[in-house]
């Protein structure tokens, strides 16, 4: 399955976020590619909003990982900016699919462990506050999300 949504400003972005936390199960990996400042972070902080994070979420380029928990849901988020493909990547990979919605950025980089059933979202820049976001998928389980995306 695959779908494009042109939005013309952050508010379409904020929209499609939120409707991703409604519709998003838990155990899913959503790998998240696109240039610097295209919106993957703003994506997953709206996300986290929509599933009851406080916290605010913002880069983990330097950690790498955080982790950001409500009474039901572990979200783990996760910038591969500073990763590489050929290195020891068991510790990440370890943490998919164990009762928790992990978000990835810069994805393409940990290519290798990036399971076949993931969500991938792909962002680019069209003008100032416009970003085009491609989601894809091979895996059913998405389907209910990418019948309600089809409808804003
Ligand atoms: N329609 C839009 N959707 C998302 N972000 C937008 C939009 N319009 C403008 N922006 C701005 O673009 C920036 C996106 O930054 P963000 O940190 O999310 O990018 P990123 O893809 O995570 O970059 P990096 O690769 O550096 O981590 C934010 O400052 C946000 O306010
Ligand atoms: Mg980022």
């Amino acid at each position: 399955m695959e779908i494009l949504k042109k939005c013309k400003d952050i508010k379409c972005t904020k929209q499609i976020a939120l409707l991703c936390a409604k519709k998003i199960k838990n155990n899913s990996v959503i790998a998240m590619n696109g240039s610097l400042g295209s919106g993957k972070t703003f994506f997953t902080s709206y996300f986290g909003k929509g599933i009851g994070i406080k916290e605010i979420i913002n880069s983990p380029t330097f950690i790498i990982m955080k982790n950001y928990k409500t009474s039901k849901i572990s979200l783990l988020h996760i910038d591969a900016y500073r990763l590489t493909d050929g290195e020891d990547l068991t510790f990440y990979k370890e943490k998919f699919f164990k009762n928790n919605i992990v978000f990835i950025e810069w994805a393409h980089n940990i290519q290798s462990i990036i399971p076949e059933n993931a969500l991938n979202i792909y962002f680019s820049i069209t003008t100032e506050k416009g970003r085009n976001i491609k989601f894809s998928t091979t895996s059913h389980k998405y389907t209910p999300f990418f019948k309600a995306l089809g409808k804003v």
